[in-house]
C-alpha cells in the first residue's frame, strides 16, 4: 500500500510542472498567446457592420434646418456677430454656464483662482482689458476651439447658444461681479 500511495502523490506534481512550463512558454510567446480563441472571438459575431447596407432613402424635399457656425480660424472669428442679445435672461444663463464650464480654472471672479486653475497652468485673467476688449467672436472661438496654447476646447460640451450667453456674461457682468466680495453678491 505504501509505495502506491507515494506514486499517486507524485503524479500531480509532474502535471503541475508541465502546466507551469506550458504557461511560461505561452507568456514568452505573446504572438502565440494572442492567437488563443478568446482574443478574436468578439470579431466574428453576427452583428450589423457600419456601411454594410445602403442608407435609407432621404424623403423628397428635405433640407437641413439648422447648421453650425463655420469659422476658419481665430482671425476669421472676429467677424462673427453674436446672435444673442445680452438680456437679463441671457446673462443669467451665461453666469450659470460660466460657473459650470469656466470657473473651475478661471475662478468665479475670472482672475484665475479656480481650484483647477491653481494646479494647472495659470489661466488668462478674464477681467483684464486684453480680454474685455476682444471681439465677441474671438471669445466664442476660444470656447469652441480652445485657448492660444493649452486651454482645452469646449465646443463638444457647451451648446452654441450657451457659448454666446457665456460671452455676454464675461463682457457685461464678470467685471462688476469680480469687484463685489463673494459673500456680498449673494
Ligand atoms: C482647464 C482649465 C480651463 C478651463 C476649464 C477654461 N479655461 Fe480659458 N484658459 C485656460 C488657460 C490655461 C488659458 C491661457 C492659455 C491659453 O490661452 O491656452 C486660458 C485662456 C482663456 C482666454 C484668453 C485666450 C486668448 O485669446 O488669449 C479666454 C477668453 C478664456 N480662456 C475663456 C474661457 C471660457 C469662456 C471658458 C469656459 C467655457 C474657459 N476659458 C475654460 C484654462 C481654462
Amino acid at each position: 500500500m505504501a509505495p502506491m500511495r507515494s506514486n499517486v502523490s507524485k503524479r500531480p506534481n509532474i502535471t503541475a510542472k508541465l502546466a507551469l512550463g506550458a504557461f511560461l512558454a505561452a507568456l514568452a510567446l505573446p504572438g502565440a498567446a494572442n492567437a488563443m480563441p478568446w482574443s478574436w472571438d468578439m470579431f466574428t459575431q453576427p452583428s450589423y457592420k457600419a456601411q454594410e447596407d445602403l442608407p435609407p432613402a432621404r424623403p423628397e424635399g428635405v433640407v437641413p434646418a439648422s447648421g453650425h457656425t463655420y469659422v476658419k480660424d481665430r482671425a476669421d472669428s472676429a467677424r462673427l456677430k453674436s446672435p444673442v442679445e445680452p438680456t437679463s435672461a441671457s446673462l443669467e444663463r451665461g453666469e450659470a454656464m460660466y460657473k459650470r464650464y469656466c470657473a473651475p480654472c478661471h475662478g468665479d471672479t475670472g482672475k484665475g483662482e479656480g481650484l483647477v486653475g491653481q494646479k494647472y497652468v495659470a489661466p488668462t485673467d478674464l477681467t483684464t482689458e486684453y480680454v474685455q476688449k476682444k471681439p465677441d467672436g474671438d471669445i466664442y472661438y476660444t470656447i469652441t476651439s480652445g485657448g492660444l496654447a493649452i486651454m482645452p476646447s469646449y465646443g463638444d460640451s457647451v451648446a452654441e447658444a450657451d457659448r454666446w450667453h457665456i460671452v455676454n456674461y464675461i463682457k457685461n457682468n464678470l467685471v462688476p461681479r469680480a469687484a463685489t466680495p463673494v459673500s456680498a453678491s449673494k
